[in-house]
């Protein structure tokens, strides 16, 4: 299965096979990240980025094909994200699928990209279904419950910013760089965790949505009241806001596991997370402390595989098509797309 990734920033193309029994193996994975060309700006120019994937696409794609000693007329299928993201970098990848898919007459799977997340720690760990999935990237933050592939149940989402989104706005007020997250975990390695009591939004309320706007409000007002900041003002704004976030998660966490215990007795609850805030060392302790304390299994996919990258997009693509679903030239690119709609549902008479 050869699958293509440009929702975002990462220009990603790669070569999985899964075998009949459900085994993976990642023949290449290719990732090429728009970096340098969004330096500049802050964040991620969506302009700027659908117009890096026309550039690098190809190049990308024939890349993983060699890397993993096969030619496009050897794939089976080829799976593209067709959705949720930027519409223009959506659109480069589904529709260099289709061209790929109409010339070699092989089928396209169109993969939802939440669903491509929620799948990866199949790919690399053979998680059984089911479990619950937390997404916590630039885009995206929630709880899904993954009962099975296209069988997904939204428990939790933001209700503003991303988790992402959040660490990347606070290194930009602190003028940390982009992407935020690493530079603020890192500087936060010297700061103290406790000067400053951010607020952990709706965190009292009985209900597993995120809010981090107020946080970074909170943050900024902080960070303005302490102008000019010393190097050790920022280090400790930064921890104090890395120990929110961390708190925020794993209180939620805890509660959507004891959510997973009530309504499926008898399974062993997994908590699997997914994007790219997972690298995030405090937050990846708070939860490991959260599944101990719930008897619960918390899987972290290696980091690569967390972040956008193509052979998530593949393995998803691979897991749809061994049940038989398929997706016609004309799928449309959505640039939202929630993965509990009943179309994500694979047809009974699929196979
Ligand atoms: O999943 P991802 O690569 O891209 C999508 O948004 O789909 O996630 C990128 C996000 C960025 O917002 C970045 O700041 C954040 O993940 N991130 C981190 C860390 N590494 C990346 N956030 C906190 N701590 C990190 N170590
Ligand atoms: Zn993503």
């Amino acid at each position: 299965m050869l699958g293509i990734e440009t929702s975002c920033d990462e220009t990603a193309a790669a070569i999985v096979v899964r075998d009949q029994s459900g085994k993976s193996s990642i023949r290449s994975n290719v990732v090429r990240s728009q970096l340098d060309e969004h330096a500049a700006f802050g964040g991620v120019v969506p302009e700027l980025a659908a117009r890096a994937h026309v550039t690098y696409l190809d190049h990308i794609i024939a890349q993983a094909c060699r890397e993993a000693g096969v030619t496009l007329d050897e794939v089976d299928a080829i799976a593209a994200t067709a959705g949720p993201g930027l519409i223009g970098g959506v659109l480069v990848g589904l529709t260099t699928a289709k061209a790929l898919s109409a010339a070699l007459d092989k089928p396209l799977i169109a993969v939802n990209h939440l669903e491509a997340h929620a799948l990866t720690a199949r790919l690399t760990n053979g998680v059984a279904f089911p479990y619950l999935m937390l997404l916590v990237s630039g885009g995206h933050s929630q709880f899904v419950l993954v009962r099975g592939v296209g069988d997904y149940e939204r428990w939790g989402t933001t209700i503003d910013d991303a988790l992402g989104e959040a660490f990347d706005k606070v290194a930009k007020l602190l003028s940390l760089g982009h992407p935020g997250g690493p530079a603020v975990e890192r500087i936060a390695m010297s700061g103290d965790p406790k000067r400053f009591k951010f607020p952990r939004p709706l965190l009292r309320e009985a209900r597993l949505d995120f809010s981090f706007s107020g946080l970074k409000t909170a943050v900024r007002l902080q960070a303005e009241a302490l102008a000019p900041l010393s190097d050790q003002d920022v280090a400790d704004i930064s921890a104090s806001f890395q120990a929110a976030v961390a708190e925020i998660v794993a209180v939620r966490a805890g509660q959507a596991l004891v959510r997973f215990a009530d309504e499926l007795p008898g399974i062993v609850p997994q908590l699997v997370v997914a994007g790219g805030v997972a690298a995030n060392r405090t937050i990846a302790t708070a939860l490991e402390a959260v599944c101990i304390k719930a008897s619960a299994t918390l899987v972290v996919p290696p980091i690569a595989l967390c972040t956008d990258n193509g052979a998530m997009v593949a393995w998803a693509g691979a897991e749809r098509f061994a049940l038989g679903a398929t997706d016609k030239l004309d799928f449309t690119a959505r640039p939202r797309w929630p993965l509990d709609l009943e179309d994500m549902k694979i047809a009974p008479d699929a196979a």
